[in-house]
């Protein structure tokens, strides 16, 4: 681990990553889209890291939404591989690291090898962590709100819940991954002003934070930047700023 931790201050406890660019930055390179995604491959370590280092405990990656399945064939199984490859190669660091792994989305749509492979470094790591990584994966926000809402009205019409009762508690109750904080920083690579269907309702008071850097490019440099952005924000939550 390289990287030097300055005094960060308050750093936020869940921090979310929309990391795109992986495309150009092959491009601008006369590469292979899938080399993009690689040397991607390689930032996520190095965020990990010093997410990690900095105290950050939950750190939720957006790896492949509903949205992307109709991107061409060769690059959805690329992709897939290389997060086969990913986790059989780093998963016994992930743990020696007290590393938890979770995935949020369709899970029963990613190729059974990889769903295998994500369900045993998911098990494993379950036991004994101190950090959260979260694989956003055939992941859409929309979907998961329209399901939580699905699963509420089911309870309703079964008697198990009060509609009258239903409230924000208990939508945030039903959305996959109920139990993890909400992000309070958000970080978009590649200059995108978009939130792209990611964490829609978990994002609600969170500080965005954009860099036009190209996520191939954006490691503990540029992660701890962006910590120290969000240090000098001032959080209201519709109130009055305290700091
Ligand atoms: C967006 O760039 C990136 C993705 C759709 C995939 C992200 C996946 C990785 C970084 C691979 C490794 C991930 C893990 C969790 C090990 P883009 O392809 O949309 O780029 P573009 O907008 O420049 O075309």
């Amino acid at each position: 681990m390289k990287a030097e931790v300055p005094n960060l201050g308050k750093v936020p406890q869940h921090v979310a990553i929309i990391m795109d660019g992986n495309g150009r930055w092959a491009k601008q390179r006369g590469l292979p889209r899938i080399k993009g995604h690689e040397e991607g491959a390689q930032s996520v370590l190095a965020v990990l890291k010093a997410a990690k280092k900095a105290g950050v405990k939950y750190l939720t990656l957006y790896a492949f939404s509903t949205e992307n399945w109709i991107r061409p064939k060769d690059e959805v199984e690329g992709l897939m591989k290389l997060l086969g490859f990913f986790l059989e190669k780093h998963s016994r660091e992930f743990l020696k690291n007290k590393i938890r792994l979770r995935v949020m989305g369709q899970i029963e749509r990613l190729p059974a090898d990889l769903r295998q492979k994500l369900e045993t470094v998911m098990e494993k790591s379950a036991k004994d962590y101190e950090h959260t990584l979260i694989v956003a994966l055939s992941y859409g926000s929309r979907l998961e709100i329209a399901e939580a809402a699905r699963a509420i009205a089911r309870k309703a019409a079964s008697g198990e819940l009060d509609p009258e009762t239903v409230n924000e508690e208990t939508v945030a109750q039903h959305l996959y991954l109920p139990d993890v904080p909400d992000p309070e920083l958000l970080i978009r690579t590649s200059g995108e002003m978009r939130l792209s269907n990611f964490l829609l309702w978990q994002l609600s008071y969170a500080e965005l934070y954009v860099t036009d850097i190209f996520w191939p490019d954006f490691r503990e440099k540029e992660f701890l930047q962006a910590l120290e952005a969000f240090n000098q924000r001032g959080r209201r939550y519709g109130g009055v700023v305290t700091q």
